[in-house]
């Protein structure tokens, strides 16, 4: 094993992520909602899960990260921490929780850590919600940001295609970067951004920049769990690297299972008490 490699930290904290920025070791990141599969990703070594409020699509089916409610991530939140031994685990705040003020923010943020026993919270947004970032990051609860395509927004924004792709919004992307640097945030999410931009805010910040649709020069990727294992096959952005088909798989193994069961073959007698 190579000392320029994380591979063998029993818990990966802030710390050790920073360290792998600054020795460009590339941080690995995926969603995870429950017990089983947070252990299945946790076992493979993965450095962050994130308990993203995707699992609003994900889990429940609703067509945008709105709907999902504190109480519901915090079920989420606690399923996967009690599978997790290695994996530094993220929590979003989901949409209504934070952007109020920074006291409802702040309590959000304690009912995670608390409830959960998560290990950080990720927010959407830069300057706009700078007042609860530092709110929740003097209560010692390492933040994570989120900017680019934040899903959190999706009505204001009308569409899920790239963003920052005009200068305007590219500089403002780039400000807001900075900002949550300079309150202390221990990483960004840049999501669906052109890659030279996320290579300029990569380089630009100090702390590790995590991309999903947004090019290969930042410190680390994530991708939705279920994306990649090809368990939802109506989502295929061109970001998406599916490295499983379990849809398949699965359809499968069901298909065979009913057929079985109506032909009488399971259970057989070594199936039987
Ligand atoms: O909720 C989520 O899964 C996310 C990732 C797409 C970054 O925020």
């Amino acid at each position: 094993m190579s000392v320029h490699s994380s591979a063998s930290v029993k818990r990966i904290t802030t710390h050790i992520l920073q360290e792998m920025k600054n020795r460009g070791e590339k941080i690995s990141m995926l969603t995870a909602y429950d017990f089983s599969m947070a252990k299945i990703v946790d076992d493979a070594g993965i450095d962050i899960i994130l308990v993203g409020d995707s699992a609003s699509n994900v889990m429940a089916g609703h067509e945008t990260t709105l709907p999902i409610t504190l109480d519901q991530m915090i079920y989420h939140a606690s399923s996967v921490v009690r599978a997790v031994n290695r994996a530094f685990v993220v929590v979003d705040i989901p949409f209504g929780s934070y952007q109020g003020n920074s006291t409802e923010a702040l309590r959000s943020a304690i009912r995670i850590m608390k409830e959960s026993g998560a290990h950080a919270i990720k927010v959407e947004g830069g300057a706009e919600i700078k007042e609860s970032v530092v709110r929740i990051l003097s209560a010692g609860v390492p933040v994570m940001g989120h900017l680019g395509l934040t899903p959190q927004s999706i009505y204001k924004f009308g569409t899920y295609s790239v963003r920052a792709k005009e200068e305007s919004e590219a500089q403002k992307l780039l400000e807001d970067a900075k900002i949550l640097e300079e309150c202390g945030c221990f990483a960004i999410v840049l999501e669906k951004i052109p890659a030279k931009l996320a290579k300029k805010v990569a380089e630009t910040v100090s702390i590790p920049v995590i991309g999903i649709g947004a090019g290969g020069d930042v410190d680390g990727q994530v991708l939705v769990v279920h994306d990649l294992l090809g368990i939802t096959q109506e989502f295929k952005p061109r970001f998406l690297r599916q490295y499983a088909d379990l849809q398949s798989i699965m359809l499968e193994a069901f298909g065979n299972y009913i057929k079985d069961v109506k032909n009488r073959d399971f259970p057989n007698e070594k199936e039987s008490y």
